[in-house]
């Protein structure tokens, strides 16, 4: 039930932090060491690739994803589109490991590759928030999200539980290879789980800055670098389906090629900066739109910020922002949403779960 709050939304916003801590304890053991059942941790031993194959929210929680596996646990990793995945198949290494990650566990486009790679022999681990449902029973091992109940069509908590499971994932399979890590992966979920704190607690802050920059604008670009571009991705896709604002993410290394010509005076462009590698080139492009009249909202991370930033994240692991900077891309979707009387919760021609290809 969504009790005092006035959507699922917002109150699936808030329940993040929550949701982390719960995903810490349910993958804790006795001794408080993260732990993943021994035969996926083999299975992803014996990958020499993983695919991962998803469909928009969870498909950009993938991507992420893909980078903690590479980064961490050093096996190569490709993200694909499940619609584009069956007759766009790459060509699969001799040993794969399938991940599908998939919140409601029914979608038809990822159960399609499913099927199909499992009539050639392939193995296949599961990340869902639904126990029981098609895409895990149908899939070798499955993982849960441990998210609770997600009931408005845009996903918000079960986009970073994908994230921090995935994070779970990749560390313990490095630990297993006997890869070593310079940070504590459980204790800096925790300091992601107080950061997530003091972002929803930071609604009225970011209600402003939507009537700010997203009051009456038709579009909205999102730009970043790196892990950045790709929570820019999330970012857009949670505003264009709540509040219809035509919206997109770009790698800000690729505006000059293109996408710099839709640039006009006002157009708003979200900019993330939470990498210190590319803090200075993402800054760099947000000059190049300015330049050109665009209205940048910068949100940048403790540590990297500057005067001109409109909002600046608490400091987390690196590796880990996606989890935090996607906080304010939520809010400013849900506010821009609301302030133009649209149905938060269950926006035009979207279903919850797409059992259709
Ligand atoms: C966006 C959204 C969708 C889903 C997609 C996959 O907010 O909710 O893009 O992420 O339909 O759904 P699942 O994860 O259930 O496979």
């Amino acid at each position: 039930e969504k009790g005092t709050y006035p959507n699922y939304m917002l109150k699936e916003i808030d329940e993040q932090p929550l949701v982390m801590r719960k995903i810490v304890q349910a993958y804790q053991n006795e001794n408080n060491e993260l732990t993943i059942d021994i035969d996926i941790v083999n299975a992803m031993n014996e990958a020499d690739r993983i695919y991962i194959v998803a469909c928009g929210t969870s498909y950009h929680a993938g991507l992420v994803g893909k980078q903690f596996i590479e980064t961490m646990a050093k096996i190569p990793v490709e993200v694909h589109v499940a619609s584009e995945f069956s007759y766009n198949m790459p060509l699969l290494s001799e040993n794969p490991l399938f991940i599908f990650i998939s919140q409601s566990g029914e979608t038809a486009d990822s159960r399609s590759v499913l099927v199909q790679i499992k009539e050639k022999g392939y193995k296949s681990l599961t990340i869902t928030n639904v126990q029981g449902s098609t895409l895990s029973r149908e899939a070798d091992y499955t993982l849960l999200l441990h998210a609770g109940p997600e009931i408005a069509v845009a996903s918000t908590k079960a986009y970073t539980a994908q994230i921090a499971v995935l994070s779970i994932l990749a560390n313990v399979t490095g630990k297993s290879r006997g890869i070593d890590f310079d940070f504590d992966l459980v204790q800096d979920l925790g300091i992601v789980a107080n950061a997530m704190e003091v972002l929803c607690d930071k609604k009225e802050e970011m209600e402003d800055i939507a009537r700010k920059f997203l009051a009456t604008t038709r579009n909205c670009f999102f730009i970043g670098r790196a892990v950045d571009y790709y929570v820019g991705l999330e970012g857009a896709l949670k505003l264009k389906e709540i509040s219809y604002i035509q919206a997109e993410g770009f790698a800000g290394g690729e505006l000059k090629h293109g996408t710099i010509a839709l640039i006009e005076e006002g157009t708003p462009v979200v900019a993330l900066a939470t990498q210190e590698s590319v803090n200075l080139s993402i800054r760099g492009n947000v000059k190049e739109v300015a330049a050109r009249g665009a209205n940048p909202c910068i949100i940048s991370m403790k540590g990297l910020e500057d005067d001109e930033d409109s909002f600046i994240i608490p400091e987390v692991n690196e590796l880990l922002t996606p989890l935090t900077s996607v906080i304010p891309l939520q809010l400013l979707a849900y506010y821009a949403a609301l302030h133009r009387d649209c149905d938060v919760d269950k926006p035009r021609n979207l279903a919850k779960s797409v059992t259709v290809e």
